[in-house]
């Protein structure tokens, strides 16, 4: 999601990548007094790393190095500042999957503002994000065929004013819509509730080259209304019983799903990430608002909700859960709870659509982006990498406490383990602190009275280990030669000269930049690492890749999305806010776009750029890299309230001709059918 979204486009925006880190957790206090000096030459010494100068790039191995690198083998494309979709010369682009497009024999074909709210949970969600190719019936991820698969997708949030046809002629921006005579209508909520959550699709590569949707009964939706399972330490938690399920097992629905995984065993998981503006808790005491810490620290609304859910009229249960406010003692005669059940990672079976999402809760609640696993080892623990985007939070990496046995590995794997957050040092060293009931601070004298405790309040128990406030981590991606992890750091207007740290070292982070570490002793389970910066994103005066100034192929502002092929080539994709996009020191990167890297060469070139007011998020390959598919999200969302009144939208993306603009899945091919980027 956009920076700007949270600030500008919505009222009452808490939870929406909100700033709730006020702990007194220091920044590197350890060497405050020489911080400055300490800062200076770490950055000098990070930048050089991959290169190929510091300590831990001299612990590659010659065998590594003479791998070979993937080719890049395109030209640059400029910086686009069209309603257009720019790829690079012998390349071609067909669009699929816009909003709205049905899914089964349950959805008519009708314009998105002519659908119901049942209509849009048998259709292709809003708001497309991280998403992956699954080939068809296969055993293994990245397996199997390349012309036939089930695409999973998320889908992070909504426009309602593209949605619903009475927003027509309404000033409004790309927020909630003014209530009518003071409530919610109910159809309205659902198609909005019914919009978030993903899509999983069978779709193949007809004889004309061109991919279409095949009807298949595992073609559905789940939504933020689908029923869901609780797993993990904090399945069964006091803190997560409610009155829909007061054994705290169950919950339904999962929301604004922005990065995904894909586990080993070929399952996909969804990320929550900013889900605490869905509720509202209007507790007070003394006339002030009265949070639990578990809605605090996470940024629950104490005045409205994001999309007025809970102000569906009759107080039907489906839409009063989004009013966390309690209404006496016991918690399972209300709703106070419901938040309590997102902010997590939540496993679907595209193979299976009779079993219902899992939310591990082992593996924290936060404002989840991504998550990221380590190549599995047969008989090593599994080990995966998340971020929290929101300003100062952190990285998070989970070790299962069982070995992974390729024949009988499933999602029970992510029930039992460590979770640890990252302390990135000065020096370039780093640790993995555990978040472990009866470890360190994390006691029952401290607050933390289990392991649910410690779970469902994860930000808290990171803040009192000490963890490395961060600049908004977005999604991670392992480099499939040598194992290294790379995290975009998308931007932190916040960060000052007084709290900057050597991992984080520009002041008003407008930019951005990716982190990258490796474990110690290539051991992903290690609890030590040596980080460096690989790229700080910027125009050609201040962006620099390794010891090289970016150029007019590469100049690259707040990237965001990150993922490796399996070549070993790093696409990064940006996501500069609504308010900054086109204007000021953003102005020089256009629309948001996507570019091609060798991390081990420092090369790096611009593949794609995007349509007027999106962004690019989500991209993944059929497993021989010949088709690839990237996400545009929320095209046209720069669109003025005037313009909007006036019956004007800044973009048109995918239908032209001045139709109301809709997320959409890209698939690019090469002209001559090679390896996308080669
Ligand atoms: Fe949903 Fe952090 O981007
Ligand atoms: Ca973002
Ligand atoms: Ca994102």
């Amino acid at each position: 999601m956009p920076d700007d979204i949270r600030n500008t486009a919505i009222d009452d925006v808490s939870g929406d990548e909100p700033l709730s880190n006020f702990s007194a957790n220091a920044y590197f206090g350890d060497i405050l007094a020489s911080r400055r000096a300490a800062l200076l030459g770490s950055i000098g010494a990070a930048i050089g790393g991959f290169m190929g100068t510091s300590r831990e790039a001299a612990a590659f191995t010659p065998a590594q190095a003479a791998a070979g690198g993937p080719t890049i083998g395109f030209k640059a494309i400029p910086v686009n500042n069209g309603d257009s979709v720019v790829v690079p010369e012998g390349y071609r682009v067909q669009v699929i999957l816009p909003q709205g497009t049905p899914l089964n024999g349950q959805a008519p074909s009708r314009a998105l503002v002519d659908m119901t709210g049942a209509d849009q949970g048998n259709a292709v969600g809003a708001h497309h994000d991280g998403m992956h190719f699954f080939p068809i019936d296969g055993r293994e991820p990245d397996q199997g065929s390349s012309t036939d698969g089930i695409l999973a997708m998320n889908h992070e949030y909504i426009e309602p004013r593209f949605m619903h046809a009475r927003a027509r002629g309404i000033a409004v921006n790309s927020g909630r819509l003014p209530l009518v005579n003071g409530a919610k209508p109910a159809d309205e909520a659902l198609k909005e509730i019914n919009a978030h959550g993903c899509t999983l699709v069978r779709i193949a590569r007809g004889a004309d080259g061109n991919w279409a949707i095949v009807a298949d009964p595992r073609n559905r939706r789940v939504t933020g209304a689908t029923p869901a399972e609780i797993a993990g330490p904090a399945r069964g938690h006091a803190l997560l019983r409610t009155k829909h399920s007061p054994d705290g097992t169950r919950t339904r629905g999962t929301l604004n799903n922005c990065a995904h995984g894909v586990t080993p065993w070929n399952t996909y998981l969804t990320c929550e990430e900013n889900w605490a503006g869905y509720f509202v808790n209007r507790d007070q005491a003394n006339g002030q608002p009265n949070l639990p810490r578990e809605h605090r620290r996470y940024g629950v609304p104490t005045g409205q909700s994001r999309y007025n859910w809970d102000q569906v009229p009759g107080g039907a249960d489906d839409y009063a859960r989004f009013n966390a406010s309690s209404t006496g003692a016991d918690a399972t005669q209300d709703y106070r709870n419901e938040p309590n059940t997102f902010g997590w990672i939540v496993e679907i079976d595209p193979w299976n659509p009779d079993r219902a999402p899992v939310k591990h809760t082992a593996l924290g609640r936060f404002g989840h982006e991504g998550i990221v696993f380590a190549q599995a080892r047969e008989g090593r623990p599994i080990v995966a990498y998340s971020g929290d985007d929101s300003r100062f939070e952190y990285i998070y990496k989970f070790v299962s406490a069982r070995p992974f046995q390729r024949a009988t590995a499933s999602g029970a794997l992510l029930d039992e383990g460590t979770l640890y957050v990252g302390k990135f040092n000065a020096d370039g060293s780093g640790q993995w602190l555990p978040l472990v009931h009866g470890q360190g601070p994390l006691t029952a004298a401290n607050g933390f009275a289990d392991q649910g405790e410690v779970l469902v309040n994860t930000r808290l128990a990171a803040d009192a280990l000490g963890a490395t406030k961060m600049d908004r981590p977005e999604w991670g991606a392992v480099d499939p030669r040598d194992g290294r992890v790379y995290f975009t750091l998308t931007n932190n207007t916040r960060r000052t000269a007084e709290n900057q740290d050597a991992a984080n070292p520009r002041p008003r982070n407008i930019f951005g930049h990716i982190i990258r570490w490796r474990e110690a002793g290539d051991d992903h389970a290690a609890t030590t690492f040596a980080w460096d910066i690989f790229l700080f994103a910027g125009d050609e005066a201040n962006g620099r890749i390794g010891d090289k100034a970016l150029t007019a192929d590469n100049v690259v502002g707040c990237p965001d999305g990150l993922w490796f092929d399996a070549a070993g080539r790093l696409w990064i994709q940006t996501d500069i806010g609504e308010s900054e996009q086109n204007r000021g020191p953003h102005a020089v990167f256009g629309n948001n776009q996507m570019l091609c890297a060798d991390p081990q060469t420092g090369e790096m070139r611009r593949f794609l750029a995007g349509p007027t007011g999106q962004e690019v998020t989500g991209v993944t390959t059929t497993p021989d890299m010949r088709t690839m598919f990237v996400n545009l999200q929320h095209p046209g969302a720069t669109t003025t309230p005037a313009d909007w009144a006036a019956g004007r939208t800044n973009s048109a993306f995918p239908d032209g001709n001045g139709a109301t603009p809709r997320s959409a899945t890209l698939v690019i091919t090469k002209v001559d059918g090679g390896i996308i980027g080669s």
